[in-house]
């Protein structure tokens, strides 16, 4: 992967992208399997994530975990460092929501 002068070697690493069942982190786990590394796909969206490495085929993995529960995010973090050596981590599992954050008057929040 060579952008912006960088030359990151992705070939032969263990990536952890979590929320990759879908949106940029899919996008993100789609790109770096297709680089070479080993993806581990953490959602807690089962049924997503475990398509998401059906299609991806060999070098891929997923984990149903919730990012808001402590537990469940370094349990998976081992299972990663068991396939080698955790490398990678990218964390973008989140929701996106609509809404003002300030007007005319001020923070929305004191309207
Ligand atoms: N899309 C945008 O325009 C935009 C803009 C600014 C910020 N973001 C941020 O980027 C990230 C990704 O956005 P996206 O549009 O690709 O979202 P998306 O909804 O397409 O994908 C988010 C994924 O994260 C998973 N997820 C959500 N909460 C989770 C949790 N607690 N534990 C585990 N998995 C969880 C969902 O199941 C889903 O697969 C989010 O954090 C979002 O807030 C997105």
């Amino acid at each position: 992967m060579q952008q912006y002068g960088m030359n990151m070697e992705i070939l032969g690493k263990v990536a952890f992208v979590t929320g990759g069942a879908s949106g940029l982190e899919l996008a993100t786990s789609r790109l770096l399997h297709t680089e070479g590394a080993s993806v581990v796909v953490v959602d807690r969206d089962r049924d997503r994530g475990k398509a998401v490495v059906a299609e991806m085929g060999e070098r891929a993995a997923f984990v149903q975990a919730d990012v808001t529960a402590e537990g469940d995010v370094t349990r998976n973090l081992d299972a990663a460092a068991e396939l080698g050596g955790l490398d990678i981590v990218v964390n973008c599992a989140g929701a996106v929501t609509a809404s003002w954050v300030v007007g005319k008057k001020g923070p929305a929040s004191a309207r």
